[in-house]
């Protein structure tokens, strides 16, 4: 199904690969024009000039990485002091895997200002356009960990449940200005990052990796993993004039692999 995002401006994060090149993907190919982030100067470039351009959108790129907050944050005043954005796509890259016990100190520090603050921070820059237009559409792409934790996922446990519960604590504040602010609990998804996740729980159970995937699967109730366009499709209908009046929610898509209601 076509919807329409003629004129409006995406800024969508980590979005030279995976979930981020797949909602990059149906934004452009609504009629927004996208400006893609990731680190790759190469790929943002060649993947800026081929995504589609329905309403001859002229797609841009930023080439910025999560892991320095402090470079990061002059890349997102670089860009706002000359664009707006009407829907911003709060993906990061993941942050490393390990165990509450495995995890230090140090790691707290980084996976927040990797998770959290380049979020809140992006979002910041973004919002008084939108509240002065009166309408905007945020998306926090968190994952199913924040209502199940993942054993050796403890730092996207911890941070990814603050950035939902600021997430649902700003849609209640900017909802008079028509702005919406919704958090989507990925499940699993046929990307790289997947797949180095399964390579590690593998190796950590010394079982073949086929047989590691054989096991994931049986664990999600539609037997697959999700395909990232079926992401992109979910995003694409948040930033639409037909979800409107939907904010402050957290919508899981994971073909059933959340059991908690
Ligand atoms: N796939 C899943 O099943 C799943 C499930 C739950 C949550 N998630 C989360 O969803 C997010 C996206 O995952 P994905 O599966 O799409 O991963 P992916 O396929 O590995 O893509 C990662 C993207 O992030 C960019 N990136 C990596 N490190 C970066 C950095 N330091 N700064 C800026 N950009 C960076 C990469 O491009 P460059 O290398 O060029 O920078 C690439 O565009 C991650 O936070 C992941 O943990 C994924």
């Amino acid at each position: 199904m076509q919807r329409s995002l003629k004129n409006k401006k995406a800024l969508v994060g980590a979005s030279s690969n995976g979930l981020g090149k797949a909602i990059a993907w149906q934004l452009a190919g609504n009629g927004a024009t996208v400006t893609l982030l990731a680190r790759n100067e190469a790929t943002l470039a060649q993947l800026a000039g081929a995504l589609p351009t329905p309403e001859n959108q002229q797609h841009q790129y930023i080439a910025a990485d999560f892991s320095d907050i402090d470079a990061f944050k002059s890349k997102m005043d670089h860009y706002f002091s000359g664009n707006t954005v009407d829907v911003l796509v709060n993906n990061t890259s993941g942050p490393a895997p390990g165990t509450a016990l495995e995890k230090k100190d140090a790691d707290y520090v980084t996976a927040f200002n990797l998770l959290f603050r380049t979020v809140q921070y992006t979002t910041e820059k973004a919002l008084p356009n939108m509240i002065a237009r009166g309408s905007g559409r945020i998306i926090n792409l968190t994952s199913r960990s924040v209502k199940e934790p993942i054993e050796a996922l403890a730092l996207s446990n911890t941070i990814r449940a603050a950035v939902v519960t600021w997430g649902k604590t700003l849609a209640t504040q900017v909802a008079k200005d028509n702005i919406t602010v919704n958090n989507i609990l990925t499940g699993n998804f046929e990307t790289d990052r997947i797949l180095e996740l399964y390579e590690r729980e593998a190796a950590a159970k010394n079982i073949p990796l086929e047989e590691y995937k054989k096991q994931a699967l049986e664990t999600i109730p539609m037997k697959r993993l999700g395909k990232p366009e079926e992401m992109g499709h979910l995003v694409a209908f948040l930033a639409s004039e037909q979800a409107a009046y939907i904010t402050g929610t957290s919508i899981a898509i994971d073909g059933g692999l959340i059991r908690s209601v």
